[in-house]
């Protein structure tokens, strides 16, 4: 038989690789499976005596690349290499880092003012599966001691800090250690700080996990999620099994997107900051305000200890606007550079109204509780020069 393909056949066939040289930037690899030169090197591949890639959703060059990025910031300076996984999303993460690493039976301890779609995962998806959630002021660390004891069902100390949208700060260290001491893992949610402000695996927690949908991307183009392990090994027996079963995978092209922002990561934080921090001091002082939340500031109630451990205070800020619902409303409605969008973390200012927008559906008195008033305003404060976004915060409080 002539060894020449037909022509319908080479319009199916993959084209030779190119490469001679390695490229600059990393590469999409938008391939869903592997191929194999023969059938003996598949099987060394599968059995795990060789290293390789098999099909994207159990690993992919692009996601790995990136994966171990983040897990190189969270770890950076210290002995330590930790694992990285990245998500389809922040929930992605999150879901898949509690079904690895918990059982039924398991509860998980946390607080009530954690994201709402992570409480709501917990509550509606988590729960009826058998894992029992604990609610607590994490910030009395005697209540959590004294829940620890009392309960060793507690497999899991969960917590976010800064948490959203209040910026309530936790002691990373003092939580990690009480969890340590009564066997449950200690899961700190980072998105709010990044890396490059506060690294809660120094601190002592297990687990980090990220929606990197947020400040990690930074220019909102792309959703994932990130959980950085510090034991490579467990990640691999516990985390993995899940990441894979469930299909819980990044794809290469959002993995890439992340990476593209990544870069920035350093330079975005510092001016996020220095804005916030402007943005933070001109709202105290207005008279339309009833309380400003930023761990920068010396009226914050953890601001010593987010002090401690975070560099700097990062790029939300949450106000109170004295006149409650209507004055919310009129305030976001007279913006024109701030956009009104409900995320975070990117590189223009963005504004989001609780009570009208991300708990409009929860009830009142559950979002009182949480410490969400109907006056609260969140400002993901971007990277634009500061008297701009000055001015424009003063046109909405002229409208209030
Ligand atoms: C602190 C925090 N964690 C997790 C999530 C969920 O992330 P994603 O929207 O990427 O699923 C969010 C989303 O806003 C968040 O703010």
């Amino acid at each position: 038989m002539d060894d020449v393909i037909q022509f319908g056949s080479l319009c199916v066939q993959e084209p030779a690789d190119q490469r001679t040289t390695q490229p600059h930037q990393l590469p999409i690899y938008a391939t869903s499976s592997f191929a194999f030169d023969n059938l003996e090197e598949g099987m060394e591949v599968f059995s795990g005596q060789r290293a390789g890639h098999l099909y994207s959703r159990f690993g992919n060059p692009t996601i790995d690349a990136v994966a171990g990025k983040i897990a190189a910031l969270e770890c950076f300076g210290e002995a330590y290499e930790g694992a990285g996984y990245l998500c389809s999303s922040g929930m992605g993460a999150i879901s898949t880092l509690c079904l690895g690493l918990l059982k039924p039976g398991d509860k998980i301890l946390t607080q009530r003012n954690l994201y709402g779609g992570t409480t709501e995962l917990f509550q509606k998806m988590l729960e009826p599966l058998g894992l029992e959630l604990v609610l607590a002021e994490l910030d009395d660390l005697a209540v959590v001691e004294r829940l620890l004891n009392d309960q060793p069902g507690i497999r899991m100390v969960y917590y976010e800090t800064p948490a959203n949208p209040t910026l309530t700060c936790l002691d990373i260290r003092a939580l990690s250690s009480l969890a340590g001491q009564h066997g449950a893992y200690s899961v700190a949610d980072n998105t709010f700080a990044t890396p490059d402000l506060q690294r809660p695996l120094q601190l002592g927690a297990d687990f980090v996990l990220h929606s990197t949908t947020k400040y990690l991307n930074g220019h909102g183009n792309s959703t994932s999620g990130a959980i950085i392990g510090k034991d490579a090994e467990r990640m691999q027996e516990e985390v993995f099994p899940a990441l894979k079963l469930l299909g819980t995978n990044c794809n290469p092209w959002d993995a890439w997107l992340l990476n593209n922002g990544m870069k920035t990561l350093s330079l975005r934080m510092e001016r996020h900051c220095d804005n916030a921090e402007a943005v933070a001091q001109y709202l105290s002082q207005s008279p339309l305000v009833s309380q400003v939340h930023y761990p920068g500031l010396n009226s914050h109630p953890q601001y010593d200890l987010a002090k401690r451990q975070m560099r700097r205070s990062g790029g939300v800020v949450s106000f109170e606007l004295k006149d409650g619902l209507a004055a919310g409303r009129r305030f976001v409605n007279a913006l024109s550079l701030c956009s009104i969008a409900p995320t975070m973390g990117d590189i223009d200012t963005l504004v989001m109204h609780p009570a009208s927008m991300s708990h409009l559906r929860v009830p009142q008195e559950q979002r009182l509780a949480a410490g969400i008033t109907d006056g609260m305003i969140r400002l993901s404060v971007g990277i634009e020069e500061a008297v701009d976004i000055l001015a424009d915060l003063e046109r909405g409080l002229q409208a209030v």
